[in-house]
């Protein structure tokens, strides 16, 4: 989520505006522009140009097309549509950030929020509240928005009526308080008129508030510097005799010579010897700023690291509970695995529960056993190893994170991170007398894993039965996992959705994992269509022998064979979710052995096999192929 930033600094707000074009949004930041005096020449004169092409009085500009021209930002794949304008008045500068309310609101609002001190959220006094001003809140407040201006517009179509206001503020407050938005103000303005955005209005005399240039000149923004010190570390120097420096940005807080830090997740503690720019030496940096901080203890630090205050660290833990925004349009799977980029460091996640959908027009929590896309949950995630993290509230920087699909490299996902779950802290690795090693050695052979994949009917079962047998024969320790027979017990709560199947899969690696650390020859024998959790399987398996075996049949011979007439019932519509059917196989790219069953007999496959096993140095039989 990627926005401008300008140099540290006081009195600068950072604002977004939320609406559409109906409300009078874009017709409204225009008022703001051009009666502050702040609209640069060109940009003027351009819109009065357009406005007359598109048909507006003649010599009026109009507003609208001041905002226009938004600029498309493309992050791996995702289009963010947030156009950010920078502006100045005597008292502070300004940036806003407008994100088109159209269809892709969600990932739009919740980029132009994500840097935002505070959120303009506009109604239109002739509709009042709709779903899409509580959708405006809810987003907002998930994003860390703490302050609210309700900006009711279009006054001047009801008489400028001040019962109306009252009724829409008086209404919008309990909605704050739900959203939990404690700094909430009401402005009633005419963007086309001008009332109340930057003059007072002769019109509406009741009101006494402030007009909304004067609300946002003065309104109080986060002292960033309040916050612990957080560094995120993007390089470092070993110099001669323990010198040692790192080079990265402030996140939040302070630092200043002297500073006892720690670096995590290594735990290392020092201190501060001089803070490096550019420029010369700074007695103090702050949120914003890149600096070289020279260290007076020769500690180890690296890239993706964090230093932080050692009075008040982030938490170090390998899961946590976070709210999700999902933007791809594959859909979110618990169980999936994606890469997470957390700060600097990249990870490996999966969501271990997705604990609700968020309803953003209704607020309602949902159920729900996967994530489409514009959708936003609460869930819990889990990381292939700690790393330091803090809450979302604490620090948006450290506490927020994007997810990354691990074929495509698009990201698909951000997070806001809530809390971290302590199940991890309370466990320890044992370790044992007897370890694989040892397992092995008196097996004679080592462990591997024999991954089957194919559509329902193309042979797994008849092919590693047969491997199991002949392995079996040569002394060999093995077990054979099969999907029907598993599904009878430790998966039996798990039915054919993609979800279901990504979970089917993720226990069956596991189970696999532990089968192989045993010391056995593991055959697994699973359609697992998704390339995902193959490849996640490949991953997990990687120190132990590991061959993906590729039974393909097409779908017409698999349904020609249909030996448990699946096929006949899928096609009559009374199984749904059928692979190949209703529900896809994404065949291997690049499998150990491919088998063509149709064209070759078991045998056949089953030699194939073994001659992969005999390169791989896995089984010894004497038969030519020594090992490797
Ligand atoms: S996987 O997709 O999650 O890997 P798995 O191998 O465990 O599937 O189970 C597949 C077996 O379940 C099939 O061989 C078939 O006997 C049975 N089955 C029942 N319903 C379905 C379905 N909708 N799709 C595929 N197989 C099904």
């Amino acid at each position: 989520m990627n926005a401008p930033s300008p140099a540290p600094g006081r009195g600068l707000l950072r604002f977004m505006t939320c609406g559409s074009v109906d409300d009078g949004k874009s017709t409204l930041i225009g008022r703001l522009l051009v009666d502050a005096d702040l609209v640069a020449d060109d940009h003027l004169a351009a819109a009065i140009r357009d406005g007359k092409r598109y048909g507006a009085r003649e010599g009026t500009p109009d507003l609208a097309l001041l905002l226009d021209g938004l600029q498309a930002e493309r992050e791996q794949g995702i289009t963010i549509d947030v156009g950010y304008r920078f502006f100045t008045t005597p008292r502070r500068r300004f940036i806003v950030a407008d994100a088109p309310g159209h269809e892709q609101y969600t990932r739009n609002m919740a980029t132009a929020a994500s840097t935002a001190d505070l959120a303009v959220i506009l109604v239109d006094a002739t509709k009042g509240l709709l779903a899409q001003t509580h959708r405006h809140g809810t987003i907002a407040a998930l994003m860390g928005v703490r302050r609210i201006v309700l900006a009711i517009n279009k006054m001047d179509r009801v008489g400028y009526d001040q019962r109306r206001f009252a009724e829409l503020a008086g209404a919008y407050r309990a909605v704050a308080t739900r959203l939990g938005l404690a700094d909430f103000v009401a402005i009633p303005v005419s963007a086309l008129h001008g009332d109340n955005v930057t003059r007072p209005s002769a019109a509406m005399p009741w009101h006494r508030g402030p007009t909304l240039l004067q609300h946002l000149e003065t309104v109080d923004t986060e002292p960033g510097a309040a916050r612990p010190f957080r560094l995120t570390v993007q390089g470092s120097i070993r110099g001669e005799a323990g010198y040692r420096a790192c080079t990265g940005t402030v996140l939040a807080g302070r630092v200043q010579p002297g500073d006892a830090v720690v670096a995590l997740p290594t735990g290392t503690r020092g201190h501060v010897a001089r803070i490096v720019t550019a420029d010369g030496d700074l007695d103090r940096a702050e949120a914003g700023q890149a600096v070289s901080l020279c260290l007076a203890e020769a500690i180890d630090i690296g890239r993706g690291d964090v230093l932080a205050a050692v009075d008040q660290p982030p938490h170090l833990t390998d899961q946590f509970a976070a709210h999700l925004i999902w933007m791809d349009e594959a859909p979110l799977l618990p169980g999936r695995s994606y890469l997470m980029r957390l700060g600097t460091a990249m990870a490996t996640a999966t969501v271990s529960e997705l604990k609700y959908r968020l309803d953003v027009d209704s607020g309602a929590h949902e159920a729900v056993k996967q994530l489409g896309r514009n959708e936003i949950a609460f869930a819990n995630l889990a990381i292939d190893r700690a790393l330091p993290v803090d809450t979302y509230d604490e620090c948006r920087d450290t506490g927020s994170f994007i997810l990354i699909d691990r074929s495509s490299n698009a990201t698909v996902g951000a997070g806001m991170i809530r809390f971290p779950l302590r199940r991890a802290s309370n466990l320890a690795w044992q370790r044992f007398a007897i370890d694989q090693a040892a397992r092995s050695a008196i097996k004679g052979h080592r462990p591997a894993v024999l991954w089957f994949t194919g559509l329902s009917g193309s042979g797994k079962s008849t092919i590693a039965d047969a491997v199991e047998r002949r392995l079996l024969a040569l002394g060999c320790h093995t077990y054979l996992l099969d999907g029907d027979n598993v599904r009878h017990g430790l998966n039996r709560d798990l039915g054919f959705t993609d979800a279901d199947r990504v979970e089917n899969i993720r226990r069956v690696i596991e189970l696999a994992h532990l089968m192989a650390d045993a010391g056995l020859i593991v055959l697994v024998s699973f359609i697992s269509p998704f390339r995902a959790e193959r490849q996640q399987a490949r991953e997990r398996l990687a120190d132990y022998g590991f061959l993906e075996i590729f039974v393909d049949a097409s779908l017409e011979e698999c349904e020609r064979r249909d030996p448990k007439g699946l096929y006949r019932k899928a096609r009559a519509g009374a199984l749904k979710n059928f692979t190949g059917i209703d529900s896809a196989y994404e065949p291997p790219e690049a499998p150990e052995v491919h088998l063509h069953s149709v064209e070759t007999t078991v045998e056949r496959e089953v030699e194939l096999i073994f001659e992969a096993l005999r390169r791989r140095g896995i089984v010894d039989d004497g038969r030519g192929s020594a090992p490797t």
